[in-house]
């Protein structure tokens, strides 16, 4: 059938007549027989919150870009597979992939116990660790001084769980913010006395808002926490090429490169971690 549509867009001539088509010159047939095209790369929904620079933001086009827009879109191109980023609250996020909305959620998600019960993780692409802002003025040395003060931390994300174990459930003195962002201009505006976030998002900040007067207080009884790719539990598939894609960017160099892109130099703890 193919080889006759084939046949009869070339011979012009012999489809006029009512007849039925002529079989395919001889010469062009090792070329039709060849023909099978490649299947479509499948398109997948990637769900970020993009307001967490420098790893998913928006530019100026209201287009989706940082850290993690490259290294997904790496990992997709080594995979084979194509990624259409949504800008997704994080506060609806984990739902929108439970409820099927979206494939893939790549929003610097920190690994954690509870929620690989409800959603499967990547393997690891990035190393973090909760960090401490507050004004330049501040007397905070380390996390313990902040039991008795007013803490800013993004609603539902690791920075909210360890300040709230520090202040108790039912303390007023957390406050919850829809974003990072969000928390850290009510820092600046003097609403909370420190905010408790990612350490690559707060010193992003800290380093692009001189104006806010902000400095960083890091302390070692934070846990090391790592960034996957969630996929909705059970979806081996997708996770199987992620992770593919993953190994693949590590070992030829393409993280490497597009980390020092973005933070600078070689990373030597993420290479190890891998
Ligand atoms: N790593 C933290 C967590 O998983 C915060 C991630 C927030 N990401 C974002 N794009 N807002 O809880």
């Amino acid at each position: 059938q193919r080889m006759g549509m084939i046949a009869c867009g070339l011979v012009l001539a012999a489809c006029g007549k009512q007849e039925p088509p002529a079989p395919a010159p001889v010469a062009s047939a090792p070329e039709a027989a060849s023909a099978p095209a490649p299947a479509p790369a499948k398109v997948y929904t990637v769900g970020t919150d993009a307001a967490y620079a420098p790893f998913e933001s928006q530019n100026d086009k209201a287009e989706i870009v940082g850290f993690t827009v490259d290294v997904l879109s790496a990992v997709a191109q080594k995979a084979g597979f194509e990624v259409k980023f949504v800008n997704t609250p994080w506060e609806g996020i984990f739902n929108a992939l439970q409820q099927g909305d979206r494939d893939l959620l790549a929003s610097s998600i920190t690994i954690t116990d509870e929620r690989k019960q409800t959603m499967d993780f990547s393997s690891p692409y990035f190393d973090a660790v909760q960090l401490i802002a507050v004004k330049q003025s501040s007397k905070v040395a380390k996390f313990d001084d902040l039991k008795k003060l007013k803490v800013g931390v993004q609603t539902g994300t690791t920075g909210d769980e360890v300040v709230t174990k520090l202040l108790g459930k039912t303390s007023a003195n957390v406050k919850r913010f829809e974003s990072t962002p969000l928390a850290l201009k009510e820092l600046e505006a003097g609403g909370v006395d420190a905010v408790v976030a990612d350490n690559g998002v707060v010193i992003h900040y800290v380093a692009n808002n001189p104006g806010a007067q902000f400095k960083t207080v890091a302390d070692s009884s934070f846990v090391p926490e790592q960034y996957g790719f969630a996929v909705k539990k059970g979806n081996a598939e997708l996770l199987g090429l992620v992770n593919k894609g993953i190994a693949d960017i590590k070992a030829d160099g393409t993280y490497d490169k597009i980390y020092a892109k973005y933070f600078g130099n070689a990373p030597a703890a993420e290479a190890a971690a891998s």
